[in-house]
């Protein structure tokens, strides 16, 4: 009776992950078309969509009210071209030359526009938009936005690897070199400065741009080497080496996810991180946790996070089972433009899943460990951390259960498209209805790019594989020193007193996000915290008692951090 029971109910199981897989199979030849042709229109001189953008200039959408975005971004477009140059390279596409060509040409004139964000020595490469015209965009907007010359210098030197390998070295070197070389020393320059992250909002660093920041000098350095830039070499390998560490640094581990971002106020748990794991992945480096390669333990843990995180706030998720796709967007406590699902997101998390399954089935194993064990306990129960040959039953039904999760984000992708096969870049979180900007390019892009990693096809390797951390390099940006404030302050039971303040460390003068201070010594309320050294704060303390906040008398206080080693601060509340 009970195996006859689990017999059908394991039928039931197969026969909808059948058809669901053709379902995804159906969508990718359709909409692969659809999408393919949407990225086209979005570029100039010709593209049906977007009159008036110059050759190779790259419109983020054809909307030009709420939002407007007829306008070129720099990570939109080199995050598209990135995927155009891999389909050209790779054969995939070799009609796509003259758009290469013409998106050189319109970003190296680019790099020349004097913006709000400097000129080309001044800062300037760290503007995130321009108009479609090339001229500058001088409304106030989040910048600087510091992974868009790392994104262009790696969508670049994809190119020049491709021309090297066919004998065309010249080229790279006359006039592509040049060009890489300006967004190379930025990043070598400012990775340790401050930036808007990819979703423009946070002021502070950010994970994907630290990534894509270390992708590009570690490229950037070979790629130097290779035709006999030996001056940079060096200085970019040596950063690059410096960012790899300072990466480690975002890494939360209980509940196991990467932070997005070092400000923000934020839970922290972003497509930011998964767009980081797909646009890192090297399909020769393994599992490698370094690099946060997709199959990484700690990349399929903050991925689970991340998901989990969508579960409960979107009515389209309702109903969906703990182990099953739902719809994610950028962030959880994201409002913009109603802070929706967004395609290119549900797209990045298929994309990461396809990509670990790539290397498992190349490597013959995969292995569980206590990191990764709650992804992999979604898809079965029983396991445990250890590794599976690829000849045993408990891999062959953990990858069928994990591709078929990873069609399951596809699926609802595919749920969401209109008819026609339009990408805006929002579905509704109440109805899937699509919203905000129509014929999203990145959400073009984001689809090729999945339905690419589903068919097994990986893009070049960029030098992913055995890079490791020295266990003494300093994993902080900014040095930091350990400050401990102690404030006598007499309280009445259902009162505590919180610490907030001017940085990041300190919540940003927040008040429901506020340090909570320990009375074990009463009536000193006492916290310790990491604060960015040699850096003047105010702060002030709060009493909070049933959600109403009090707050010190005025002025704030204000010190400034040592250098190095401890500091004790003794206040008496005002
Ligand atoms: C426009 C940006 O494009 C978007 O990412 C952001 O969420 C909003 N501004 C709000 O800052
Ligand atoms: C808003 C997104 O947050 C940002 O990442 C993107 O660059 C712009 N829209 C343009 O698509």
């Amino acid at each position: 009776m009970w195996r006859s029971l689990r017999l059908v109910s394991a039928l039931g199981l197969c026969a909808s992950a059948f058809a669901q897989s053709s379902t995804v199979d159906s969508y990718t030849s359709t909409e692969s078309p659809i999408a393919k042709a949407g990225v086209l229109a979005n570029i100039g001189p010709s593209g049906v969509k977007s009159s008036g953008a110059y050759p190779g200039v790259v419109i983020a959408s054809p909307s030009t009210t709420d939002p407007d975005y007829l306008y070129t971004w720099v990570r939109d477009s080199s995050l598209v071209f990135k995927m155009l140059i891999d389909q050209y390279t790779s054969g995939q596409d070799t009609t796509l030359r003259a758009h290469i060509d013409n998106f050189i040409a319109a970003e190296a004139n680019l790099q020349q526009v004097t913006n709000p964000s400097g000129t080309v020595s001044t800062g300037g490469l760290g503007e995130p938009k321009f108009n479609i015209n090339e001229t500058a965009f001088t409304g106030a907007w989040g910048r600087p936005q510091r992974d868009g010359p790392a994104l262009r210098s790696i969508s670049m030197i994809t190119y020049a690897n491709w021309l090297i390998a066919n004998n065309n070295e010249s080229y790279v070197t006359d006039s592509l070199w040049p060009i890489i070389k300006l967004d190379l020393d930025y990043v070598m320059n400012n990775w340790n400065e401050t930036t808007f992250d990819l979703w423009e909002e946070v002021d502070s660093s950010s994970f994907f741009t630290s990534a894509v920041q270390h992708r590009a000098l570690r490229q950037g350095s070979a790629l130097a080497a290779e035709i006999g830039q030996s001056s940079v070499v060096s200085g970019y390998s040596t950063q690059a080496d410096n960012i790899l560490c300072f990466l480690q640094s975002y890494w939360n581990p209980s509940p196991g996810f990467m932070t997005a971002n070092t400000g923000g106020g934020r839970s922290g748990r972003d497509a930011n991180t998964v767009l980081t794991s797909i646009h890192v992945f090297d399909v020769e480096a393994g599992c490698d946790g370094v690099t946060f390669q997709p199959c990484s333990d700690i990349a399929l843990s903050n991925l689970k996070v991340y998901v989990d995180s969508f579960r409960e706030i979107y009515s389209i998720n309702g109903g969906i089972r703990a182990d099953q796709a739902v719809a994610t967007g950028r962030y959880p406590e994201d409002v913009y433009q109603g802070g929706n699902p967004w395609y290119l997101a549900s797209f990045a998390v298929a994309e990461q899943l396809y990509d670990a399954l790539i290397v498992w089935s190349n490597e013959g194993s995969l292995t569980v460990t206590d990191v990764s064990f709650p992804f992999f306990q979604q898809f079965d129960t029983n396991i445990t951390p250890g590794t599976y040959s690829s000849s045993t039953p408990i891999y062959s039904s953990l990858t069928t259960a994990i591709r078929n999760f990873a069609d399951g984000f596809v699926a609802m992708a595919a749920k969401y498209t209109p008819s026609g096969g339009g990408l805006a870049e929002q579905y509704t979180r109440s109805d899937g209805t699509p919203t905000s900007a129509v014929d999203l390019t990145w959400s073009y892009a984001s689809a090729l790019t999945a339905f690419n990693a589903r068919a097994g096809k990986t893009s070049a390797s960029w030098g992913a594989s055995c890079l490791s951390v020295s266990p003494t390099c300093s994993t902080s940006m900014a040095p930091t020193v350990p400050v401990v404030f102690n404030v006598n302050a007499t309280t009445v039971v259902g009162q505590n007193i919180y610490l907030t303040g001017s940085v990041g460390a300190l919540t940003d003068w927040s008040t429901t996000g506020a340090i909570l201070m320990s009375s074990a010594d009463y009536p000193i309320w006492s916290t310790a915290v990491t604060l960015p050294a040699n850096t003047q704060i105010q702060y002030k303390y709060i009493i909070v008692d049933n959600g109403e906040v009090t707050w010190e008398s005025d002025p704030n206080n204000e010190f400034t951090t040592s250098m190095s080693g401890i500091t004790t601060i003794n206040d008496v509340w005002r």
